[in-house]
């Protein structure tokens, strides 16, 4: 069965690629992705705070004022806490890149534009084939409005593009007001590719010991639907490519996301939890679904369940909405245990 893809003008023998996290922070676990078939990897990032800091602790040690800058950056992990150094992922880069023939998938992490500094450059220099940039923010102050964040990401977007070569794709957060038309502004301001979406890690509280408590699951394929929703919303309406990110845990959900849209599929939980080897048998998975259900291949597949053909999306959506709750009522409700 041909599964191929394209992804970020990059072509792929699959979709499924293993997303940023630790998976990649092994050299030798990289090599048996690649042994696997993984038909390229997105290695973990590297944080805008860990590049400011550098530079912030090199400034606030000449500085006689240094302890107000110390504060604004206290609440950082230590440079210690992150498994390594922005020279280090350089290097990194390097070393995966001189292991395995499979596109390396750089990925920097932050939220405004100029807070990665010449990192983007270095990074290509250090020869990935393409760069994530993943925007991950909480916009909490009431005087910053919705224009403004998604002005912060353009502008990111575009300094990125202009810093380097290679294509770069934007991980997002699905919490825009408008997120259909924030996609389209990336894409006119060159995203190569959209991931959507983060997972927000939101921290739990604990009412005894009165504290915040970070807390970190692993996905589940409940979190598929919001990404198919968007993902058949865009799909068909952008030059840029689409990526699926969070709740693919099977063959299933990865034709799912297929359909709906994406070129490339991301894979991280499952992979964490069952071990590199579970993307052989998502593939397996997928080949077979596509033969039992007589497609000639993956391509026939892609963007099929996209809303492109749908006349009013919007319509659509209320029209759904509506007939799940009255069906409670009436007694014909369908819900899935
Ligand atoms: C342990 C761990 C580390 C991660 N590190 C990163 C990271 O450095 N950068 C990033 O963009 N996403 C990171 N992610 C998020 C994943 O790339 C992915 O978006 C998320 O896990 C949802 O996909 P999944 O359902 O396949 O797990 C991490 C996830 C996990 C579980």
């Amino acid at each position: 069965m041909d599964l191929s893809t394209t992804y970020l003008g990059l072509k792929l023998a699959h979709p499924l690629v293993p997303g940023a996290s630790p998976l990649g922070d092994d050299v030798d676990t990289v090599k048996r992705l690649e042994d696997v078939g993984a038909p390229a990897i997105v290695l973990r990032s590297l944080f805008a705070e860990q590049i400011a800091r550098e530079r912030f602790s090199a400034f606030i040690h000449l500085e006689r004022n240094g302890e107000s800058f110390a504060e604004a950056i206290s609440f950082f992990p230590r440079p210690d806490r992150f498994v390594m150094a922005p020279d280090e992922y350089l290097e990194h880069v390097r070393r995966v890149k001189a292991a395995v023939r499979i596109p390396v998938i750089a990925s920097l992490n932050g939220t405004r534009p100029g807070s990665w500094r010449d990192y983007p450059q270095m990074i290509s220099q250090a020869g990935a084939d393409a760069l994530e940039l993943n925007i991950y923010h909480l916009p909490t102050d009431p005087e910053v409005g919705s224009d403004e964040v998604e002005e912060l990401a353009l502008q990111a977007v575009r300094e990125v593009k202009r810093a380097v070569g290679i294509p770069v794709a934007v991980k997002l957060s699905p919490y825009f007001s408008a997120f259909a038309h924030f996609a389209r502004r990336l894409d006119v301001a060159g995203a190569d590719g959209l991931v959507l979406f983060n997972r927000f890690y939101q921290p739990d509280i604990d009412p005894e010991a009165l504290a915040v408590v970070p807390s970190l699951q692993l996905s589940r394929s409940s979190e598929l639907p919001l990404r198919l929703r968007w993902l058949a919303i865009l799909s068909g309406r952008l030059k840029a490519s689409l990526a699926v990110s969070g709740g693919v845990h099977d063959g299933r959900d990865a034709i799912k996301s297929v359909m709906a849209g994406a070129h490339a599929v991301q894979m991280v939980s499952a992979l964490l939890a069952r071990g590199p080897e579970y993307l052989g048998t998502v593939r397996q998975e997928m080949a077979d679904w596509l033969e039992e259900h007589e497609y000639a291949s993956l391509a026939e597949a892609q963007g099929s369940m996209g809303l492109r053909s749908c006349p009013d999306p919007e319509a659509y959506e209320r029209a759904n909405y509506m007939m799940i709750l009255q069906g409670w009522t009436t007694g014909r409700h369908l819900v899935r245990s």
